[in-house]
């Protein structure tokens, strides 16, 4: 189990005690906002401003102290300012804040421990600072790999916003459309399959993976030069709903690409680093990629990320220069190097699978009981409700996601919207008192916008 720093911390949440945002959110909100453009739907739809952080407790400038359901946004999975973590960054920005791209004894030690928790074949490294300029390195290193120039990533998988990331994005939707009018020659995007809702099923109506495949290997036939380097996929779709493809799509995708020569870039910014309850989400199918690329969970809230290779792959590497002015700074292989010790010390891995478990069984009895819970998502910490209007027609209810959003905010839960799907990030470290007291928090908000609705 892991360890119970947090729980002191913990006590009494949710404790609301204005309206909320409440009037000192309000009015910094409202100031800052004036200059400080371009918020997110998240902020825009509830805008409390937070003072103070520490485990699953997030407390705002009017004193309002929050259930933390969103880990920031997949970030601090670890809790909020983890004192081995902060410690260690602190350490670090006392001693020695930057040394280019030479090597410090810390990089050598996350260098090390890096080594030793991912797949066997996946140690060659470069160290970033942010998930986008890891996902532009993968991409430089997958032509510098094999020569090749041409990409296909996925409908509603997110990569960030650097130009070469949102290429491999849908270009459709507020701030990534502003990048352009079209993604960078080369790109393209097929479907990936989700289960709930398919593009290609077999006669039983259940997912075929194989359609898919097939479907991929007709469109680079007919729709590219005959150059794709890599695919480029999210393992678990975080941004588009907590969407977990079935069991046999990467085995199968990953045969295909060793077929045809074509890498597997897998972006792990997201669900990486325990929060599916493995260190890499992709090992639930013992799919070993050739291209990683870790962020936000790495350094549990400082800015630090990683691209990885495969180990045949290495010297490719050295064609693409690590040389950043933030990547791999002591105080970011600090962070990293604390959260990985962290993970080990704490049993995370083994909570997250426990309690993740509990999170299942509970949101399936949320759907049986909820008219409008058309589907239930997610393994260990990386979950999803989706809301529509009918079972039926699962037509998205959009405008209830965004109360629901709203009222369960109100109530004392600190999470993330994105439209019909309820995302939920909890940090790593909760165990089944706070997760029932999160679903609980939401499942009575979902129970007020049905009766507002007429269900
Ligand atoms: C899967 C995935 N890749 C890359 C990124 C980009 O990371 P960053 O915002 O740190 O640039 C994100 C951000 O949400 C992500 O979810």
């Amino acid at each position: 189990m892991a360890a119970d720093w947090w729980k002191a911390s913990a006590e009494g949440i949710p404790s609301i005690k204005t309206e909320v945002p409440g009037p000192k959110s309000q009015a910094m909100h409202e100031k800052t906002s004036r200059h400080y453009r371009g918020l997110s739907g998240q902020v825009k739809l509830f805008p409390v401003c937070f003072e103070e952080g520490s485990g699953i407790t997030l407390t705002d400038v009017d004193g309002n102290r929050f259930l933390d359901f969103s880990s920031g946004i997949y970030v601090t999975s670890l809790g909020h300012c983890h004192p081995k973590v902060s410690e260690a960054v602190a350490h670090w920005a006392k001693k020695l804040m930057n040394a280019h791209d030479f090597t410090t004894p810390v990089k050598e030690k996350l260098i090390e421990k890096m080594v030793d928790v991912l797949p066997a074949d996946l140690n060659a490294i470069q160290l970033y600072s942010d998930g986008a300029s890891a996902v532009e390195a993968a991409i430089r290193a997958a032509r510098a790999i094999n020569g090749k120039h041409e990409f296909i990533s996925c409908f509603r998988d997110f990569h960030g916003k650097s130009m070469a990331a949102v290429s491999c994005a849908q270009m459709v939707r507020g701030d990534v459309y502003s990048y352009g009018p079209t993604r960078a020659p080369g790109f393209y995007m097929v479907p990936r399959p989700n289960p709930y809702r398919p593009t290609f099923t077999k006669a039983d109506g259940t997912i075929d993976s194989d359609a898919y495949i097939r479907f991929y290997d007709e469109f680079i036939q007919e729709g590219t030069v005959g150059n794709v380097s890599a695919f480029v996929l999210e393992p678990v779709q975080g941004w588009g709903g907590s969407i977990f493809p079935p069991d046999d799509f990467f085995p199968k995708l990953r045969d295909y690409c060793n077929n045809k020569g074509i890498l597997l870039l897998d972006d792990e910014v997201l669900a990486g680093m325990g929060r599916t309850g493995e260190w890499l989400a992709m090992d639930h199918w013992n799919v070993v990629p050739d291209i990683v690329t870790l962020g936000k969970s790495f350094g549990n809230g400082f800015p630090v990320t990683a691209m990885v290779v495969k180990e045949e792959y290495a010297e490719a590497l050295d064609k693409i220069s690590a040389s950043s002015s933030y990547g791999g700074n002591p105080m970011a292989c600090a962070a990293a190097l604390a959260s990985i010790e962290v993970i080990e010390e704490e049993q995370i891995l083994q909570n997250v699978r426990t309690v993740g478990q509990y999170f299942s069984k509970r949101m399936q009895k949320m759907k049986e009981d909820h008219p409008i819970i058309g589907d239930v998502k997610g393994t260990g910490f990386l979950l999803g409700i989706e809301l529509v209007k009918d079972k039926q027609t699962k037509e998205p209810f959009t405008e209830a996601g965004k109360l629901v959003y709203q009222k369960a905010f109100r109530k004392g839960l600190a999470w993330i919207p994105a439209g019909h799907i309820l995302r939920m990030s909890p940090p790593l470290i909760m165990d089944e008192h706070y997760a029932e007291m999160g679903l609980s928090i939401i499942e009575e908000s979902i129970a007020e916008v049905e009766k507002e609705h007429g269900y």
